[in-house]
């Protein structure tokens, strides 16, 4: 029997903005593009967390999806969902909300948590457009 990885999907939308104080309006329009708008923009994002283990010989399951979305739920998705990113999001203070920073801060946060619900996160994936998307191995080496 060898190792599963299982993947809950769950969406938000979110608005923010990709600017540093610290630099000018040029060099964040330079950098950022249209990223950097100051009045902000939104996303719908889908977020994809997996989760990887052997099956549990009782139940069958890596982890029980429906306490896997709870987690999830709980602790990315009401803090970030409808909200402003740059403002409104403990989790994000101070950090430029990039994808990439976004998938960092959500891998700090559900590591533990999925731990002690009996399995080991493998992957986070965020799709910011139909174009544009992150995926972390949690500073691992995915394979
Ligand atoms: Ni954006």
């Amino acid at each position: 029997m060898g190792t599963c990885y299982i993947t809950r999907r769950e969406t938000f939308n979110a608005a923010h903005k990709l600017w540093r104080e610290d630099w000018s309006q040029e060099k964040n329009d330079e950098v950022f593009g249209k990223c950097s708008n100051h009045n902000w923009h939104g996303h719908n994002f889908i977020l994809f967390v997996t989760v990887k283990g052997l099956p549990n010989p009782d139940t069958g399951f890596v982890i029980n999806l429906k306490e896997l979305s709870q987690i999830i739920k709980e602790l990315i998705i009401e803090p970030l969902d409808h909200k402003n990113m740059n403002l409104d999001v403990p989790f994000l203070r101070g950090i430029l909300a990039s994808t990439e920073n976004l998938v960092i801060e959500m891998w700090k946060i559900l590591e533990k948590p999925i731990y002690l619900a009996g399995g080991e996160l493998a992957k986070i994936k965020l799709i910011e457009t139909e174009n544009n998307f992150v995926e972390y191995f949690g500073g691992k080496e995915p394979f």
